[in-house]
């Protein structure tokens, strides 16, 4: 089921405009309008002939060492330039490595209701521990590859300067780490995948304590006991876009409160088919 709500793409959400979106049988989506993501990114180069930090390099190879390699792509990562080097981006004023996209080029094809079949069998990769030596990164994708189950390391939430984070489809299991709360300049969070994978969330405290986010998708995350769901996404007042689709969202019971989040151009809740309550009513202030 599809809702649409009074916005276009002129005015977006108006502060005047009150929606009221009756969930009936199931969640439906809102979609106003989009922009979002890797587009907005700039890329930013590494300086010509500088060359990176020795330190740096040698975490990227370990890097490198633990992710399955389909080919052509990290090859590229010879040199002493780790600057140049094909998903490295640095600051071209400290040299400092602050874009890392490994993220796999070859797409997932999506099957219906969410499971997804990969166009070739990836082997797995690993997250090197050496990851955690790039403490300058803002932006790291990893979306796409096979990380066969593994939970998401904790060792991430120490990348406090992460403005993008994109983990989807990348076969991540287990307890997403609440630690990722400590991400505090993170404005895109990209944990969504295919029902294949299990993560799961407990709780979204840890989510509701970013201020800047932008855009979350936790679509097809297990969400079947974050009760509070709804509260703590409506305390993100800058979340513009937010995909949960397919992610065993707990029933809120009535009364829901006032919608909250008044920059939200896109809310995706859909994918509730057997949903079994049918007289609750979302009210979108926006
Ligand atoms: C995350 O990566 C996936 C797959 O590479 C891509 O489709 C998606 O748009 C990315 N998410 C964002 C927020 O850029
Ligand atoms: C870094 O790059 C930007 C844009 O390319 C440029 O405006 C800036 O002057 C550069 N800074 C240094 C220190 O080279
Ligand atoms: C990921 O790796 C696991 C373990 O080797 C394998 O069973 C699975 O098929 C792989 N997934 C994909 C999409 O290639
Ligand atoms: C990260 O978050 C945990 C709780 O989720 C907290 O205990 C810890 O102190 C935080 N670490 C930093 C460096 O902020
Ligand atoms: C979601 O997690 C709950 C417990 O955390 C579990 O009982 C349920 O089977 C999971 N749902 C799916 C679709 O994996
Ligand atoms: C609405 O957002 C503000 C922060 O902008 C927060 O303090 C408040 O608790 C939120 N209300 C609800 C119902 O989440």
């Amino acid at each position: 089921m599809v809702v649409s709500g009074g916005c276009n793409s002129e005015s977006l959400c108006s502060k005047h405009v009150t929606m009221l979106m009756a969930i009936i049988m199931s969640f439906g989506a809102i979609s106003c309008c989009l922009g979002h993501g890797r587009d907005d990114h700039d890329d930013h180069h590494g300086a010509e002939g500088r060359g990176c930090i020795e330190s740096e390099r040698r975490a990227l190879l370990a890097i490198r060492s633990d992710m399955y390699d389909y080919g052509e792509s990290l090859s590229s990562w010879i040199g002493e330039d780790c600057c140049s080097w094909r998903g490295v981006a640095c600051d071209n004023a400290t040299g400092h490595v602050i874009k890392l996209d490994l993220h796999h080029p070859y797409p997932y094809d999506l099957v219906d209701e969410g499971f997804c079949a990969a166009s070739e069998i990836m082997g797995v990769s690993k997250l090197n521990p050496a990851l955690h030596d790039l403490t300058h990164l803002k932006y790291l994708d990893l979306s796409m590859n096979n990380f066969s189950g593994s939970h998401i390391p904790r060792m991430i939430a120490s990348l406090v300067h992460l403005e993008y984070l994109n983990l989807s489809n990348a076969m991540f299991g287990g307890l997403i780490p609440p630690q990722l709360g400590n991400l505090s300049n993170l404005h895109y969070l990209d944990l969504g995948g295919c029902r294949h994978s299990d993560p799961r969330a407990d709780d979204l405290d840890w989510l509701s304590r970013i201020p800047s986010l932008k855009y979350v998708d936790m679509s097809f995350v297990n969400l079947s006991k974050a009760t509070n769901w709804l509260h703590q996404v409506n305390s993100i007042p800058s979340l513009k876009v937010l995909h949960l689709r397919m992610a065993n969202l707990p029933y809120v019971p009535s009364p829901l409160p006032p919608f909250n989040i008044t920059s939200i151009v896109k809310l995706d809740i859909s994918g509730y088919p057997n949903f079994e309550h049918n007289n609750s009513k979302m009210v979108l202030s926006c």
